[in-house]
C-alpha cells in the first residue's frame, strides 16, 4: 500500500489492467428499476419496439441484471488508445486551498475526443457495426458525444450524422471541425433535413435548440432509413454500463494511492460520467456495506435532480422516444444557453434517478459563474483546463475541501474530471472578461413544463 502523505501525483495502470468486464449496477440494486414504456401504447415495451433504432446486443445490455458484462476483445483493443486514464493526487490544489482533505481526480480528458465519451461511443460503434449497420445518427450538446462518435465511426467503418444543438454549433465551431475531420457529417439543430427540425424553425426561427430537439432529429433520422441506427451518448443503460471502466480502474487507481474516498463527485447532465465512476462503489455499498457517499451536480438552469418531479417523461422534445421513469423538468423544457452544453438536458438517467430518489445518492445544483471560478482557479494549480460540465464537479470538491478546513477532517475526494476544455476558451474568455451570466431557476417555465405529465 502506499503512502497517502506522499508527493505522488499520477497514480497509473498498465493496458493489461483495462477491465475485462462492465459492472451492471442493476444487479445489485435493492429496487428493481421502472419498466420503460412504448411512446403510444404507455405500456411496457419488448426488444422488438427497440430494434430499429438499436442492434440486439446493444437492446439486451439494456435489459440485462448480469452484474458483469464482458467487453470484446476489439473494444478494449481500441480503449487501448487512451486508456487506462490517470488517477491525480491534486497536492497543488489542496495547497491553495489550505485543506486537509486529499483530492483526487481522474481524468478522462486523455481520451483521443478529449472526454468519457469515447468510452461508450467505441462499443456502440463496435456492435453497430457487427450487426451490419451501416450509417449512424446522433445528437450532441457540449460537442464531445458528436466527437466520440465521430472517432468511434471512423474506427469501425461507419458513416455518422450529428445532429449538434445550435447553441453549441455557434459557440464551438472547432468542434464541429474535428467531427468533420473524423468524417462525420454535422448539422445545427433544429435543421432543415427533418420533418421535426422544419417544424420548429417555422415556429421558431431562432431557437437555440436544445439536447431533447437534437434527440428528435437524430431519432427521426435513424427510424426512417433502413440503413441507420441511432446512438445515445447519455442516459440509457447500456451507456452507463460502458461508462464503468471509470470507476473501475479508479478503485485499483484509489487502492495504489493507498486510500479510500469519503466523498466522489461527478457531473451530471444524462448522468453517464457521473454513474461511470460512482457504479462501481456504490456496488460496494451495496454488496459489502461500505458507506461510500456519492454527489451529482447539475447546472442552477437545468436541474433536473435537485428539481425536477419524479415521474414517466419522453427522452425528447418530439415524444418519439420511449417514456422513462426519470427526474425531468419535462420534455419541452428548454435550458437557457449555458456553456455546459452537456448538462443542457430536461430529464435524468432513470438508474441515476432511482438511486437519487431512494436517497442512495446526493445532489446538487450549482451556477455557472461559481463553476467557472472553481473551474478556473483548477486550471491555475493543477494546469489541466477543464471542459465547462466538470467544473460543476471541481465546485463542489472544492466545497467540501473548504468545509474539511474548518472542521479539521482529514476526508479523502475523488471527483471525475470527465473531459478538458480546449474548444471552450470562448466561455472561458467570456468569465474573464465578467459577461458571463447565471440564470435564476426558472420555475414558471419549469411548473408549466412539469404539469402536462402523467403522474404515474
Ligand atoms: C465533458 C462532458 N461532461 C459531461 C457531459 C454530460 O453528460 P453525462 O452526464 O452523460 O456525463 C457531457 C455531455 O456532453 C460532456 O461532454
Amino acid at each position: 500500500m502506499a503512502d497517502p502523505t506522499s508527493r505522488r501525483t499520477k497514480f497509473i495502470l498498465d493496458e493489461d489492467r483495462i477491465p475485462r468486464t462492465w459492472y451492471n449496477i442493476v444487479a445489485d440494486l435493492p429496487i428493481p428499476p421502472a419498466p420503460v414504456l412504448h411512446p403510444g401504447t404507455g405500456q411496457p415495451i419488448g426488444p422488438d419496439d427497440l430494434a430499429p433504432l438499436f442492434p440486439m446486443a446493444l437492446i439486451a445490455q439494456e435489459v440485462s441484471t448480469e452484474r458483469e458484462i464482458e467487453i470484446p476483445e476489439p473494444v478494449r483493443d481500441a480503449y487501448r488508445l487512451y486508456r487506462p486514464s490517470p488517477l491525480y493526487r491534486a497536492h497543488r490544489l489542496e495547497k491553495a486551498l489550505d485543506t486537509p482533505a486529499h483530492i483526487y481526480y481522474k481524468y478522462e480528458g486523455v481520451s483521443p475526443a478529449g472526454s468519457h465519451k469515447p468510452n461508450t461511443a467505441i462499443p456502440q460503434a463496435f456492435y453497430n457495426r457487427e450487426a451490419g449497420t451501416r450509417r449512424m445518427a446522433t445528437e450532441t450538446g457540449a460537442g464531445q458525444w458528436g466527437t466520440a462518435l465521430a472517432f468511434a465511426g471512423a474506427l469501425f467503418g461507419l458513416e455518422v450524422k450529428v445532429y449538434m444543438v445550435r447553441a453549441s454549433y455557434d459557440q464551438k465551431p472547432y468542434r464541429r471541425m474535428l467531427m468533420e475531420t473524423y468524417g462525420a457529417e454535422v448539422v445545427a439543430s433544429p435543421s432543415l433535413t427533418t420533418n421535426y427540425g422544419r417544424k420548429v424553425l417555422s415556429e421558431t426561427p431562432d431557437s437555440p435548440g436544445s439536447l431533447g430537439m437534437a434527440i428528435s432529429e437524430a431519432v427521426e433520422d435513424a427510424a426512417t432509413r433502413d440503413d441507420t441506427k441511432y446512438a445515445l451518448g447519455s442516459v440509457l443503460n447500456h451507456v452507463l454500463l460502458h461508462q464503468t471502466v471509470i470507476g473501475q480502474e479508479a478503485i485499483l487507481q484509489m487502492e495504489m494511492a493507498g486510500e479510500d474516498p469519503d466523498v466522489i463527485i461527478g457531473c451530471a447532465g444524462g448522468g453517464s460520467n457521473f454513474a461511470g465512476m460512482s457504479f462501481p462503489f456504490l456496488g460496494r455499498n451495496f454488496r459489502e456495506g461500505t458507506s461510500y457517499r456519492v454527489i451529482a451536480v447539475e447546472p442552477e438552469a437545468a436541474p433536473s435532480l435537485t428539481r425536477g418531479l419524479y415521474a414517466y417523461d419522453f427522452g425528447d422534445t418530439a415524444k418519439m422516444t420511449p417514456m422513462v421513469k426519470m427526474h425531468t423538468l419535462g420534455h419541452d423544457f428548454i435550458p437557457e444557453p449555458i456553456h455546459a452544453g452537456g448538462l443542457r438536458y430536461h430529464g435524468m438517467s432513470p438508474l441515476v434517478s432511482l438511486l437519487k430518489e431512494h436517497g442512495y445518492i446526493e445532489a446538487q445544483s450549482v451556477h455557472q459563474r461559481a463553476s467557472f471560478e472553481a473551474g478556473v482557479r483548477f486550471a491555475r494549480t493543477e494546469g489541466i483546463l477543464p471542459a465547462p460540465e466538470p467544473t460543476h464537479a471541481i465546485k463542489v470538491a472544492v466545497d467540501e475541501a473548504l468545509t474539511a478546513r474548518e472542521t479539521g477532517e482529514s476526508k479523502v475526494i475523488l471527483f471525475n474530471l470527465c473531459g478538458h476544455g480546449h474548444f471552450d476558451l470562448t466561455a472561458y474568455e467570456r468569465y474573464l472578461s465578467g459577461q458571463l451570466e447565471d440564470y435564476e431557476y426558472p420555475l414558471e417555465k419549469v411548473e408549466a413544463a412539469l404539469a402536462g405529465l402523467p403522474r404515474v
